[in-house]
């Protein structure tokens, strides 16, 4: 039994006074929310102790944006998974399509942080996804293949996520359509070979188009940027109900 993971991404934004006011706005709109489904924000480092605050006693986990494979050391920027765990931090983003695209993060270097993770007792949240020209080219299944073969390399299916996010679609407003990005979904569990592996959708997820998202049969989740910066639409996106 897969159980949906509905995960914010804040990117760089939100100080910790708009993180506690968000929390205040957000909290009261997920009383009621069903314990079938865990939601998850992800904050930028800096807020990551005052969401641990206002998140106790609460449904909502908290993810870092990124995990370093070393424990501590000279790695300037860099985070450490005992620096996140000592915050109850439960999941780690990794291989998400920013850092690939602006710092030239590898497969490689993406499997290093995701394994780091795991073995420290988070749960990665890899990120794969093809880009617009690689789509229309017709490499999208190639691309998206290599990425969750290398960057999947030595990890257990069975505490892993693997975010499906076709680059076109973030923060862009063009949703990959329900089927495809379900067909996708479907793929990578095939190539993964675990019918257990929780995956996600994300790009352009918003309170108008999650019902029919986890509707879908391989679709176990989102992965929600802009659309998690307002708390009451990340509320509507975490109080979904699928058909
Ligand atoms: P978006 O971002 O929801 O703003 O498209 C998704 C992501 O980058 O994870």
């Amino acid at each position: 039994m897969r159980k949906p993971v509905i995960a914010g991404n804040w990117k760089m934004h939100m100080t910790c006074a708009q993180a506690r006011e968000w929390m205040a706005a957000f909290l009261p709109l997920i009383s009621n929310t069903p314990d079938d489904r865990h939601l998850v924000v992800a904050p930028p480092f800096t807020a990551i102790s005052t969401m641990a605050e206002a998140a106790q006693g609460s449904k909502l986990e908290l993810s870092s944006q990124n995990v370093h494979w070393e424990g501590h050391g000279a790695y300037t920027a860099e985070i450490a998974p005992a620096m996140l765990l000592e915050h109850g931090v439960a999941y780690a983003i990794v291989g998400h399509s920013e850092p690939r695209k602006y710092f030239s993060e590898s497969d490689e270097q993406i499997n290093h942080r995701a394994r780091s993770a795991q073995s420290n007792g988070l749960i990665p949240i890899v990120c794969v996804g093809e880009t617009d020209e690689q789509r229309t080219r017709g490499e999208a299944e190639r691309v998206i293949r290599r990425q969750v073969e290398q960057g999947l390399e030595g990890l257990d299916p069975s505490k892993l996520i693997v975010a499906y996010e076709p680059i076109w679609a973030i923060g862009t407003g063009k949703t990959c359509e329900s089927a495809e990005a379900n067909r996708i979904c479907g793929l990578i569990r095939s190539w993964v070979g675990s019918p257990d592996l929780i995956i996600q959708y994300g790009g352009s997820v918003k309170p108008g188009n999650i019902d029919e998202l986890m509707s879908m049969s391989d679709i176990d989740g989102v992965l929600v940027g802009g659309a998690s910066l307002e708390a009451e639409s990340f509320a509507r996106i975490a109080n979904y109900q699928a058909s």
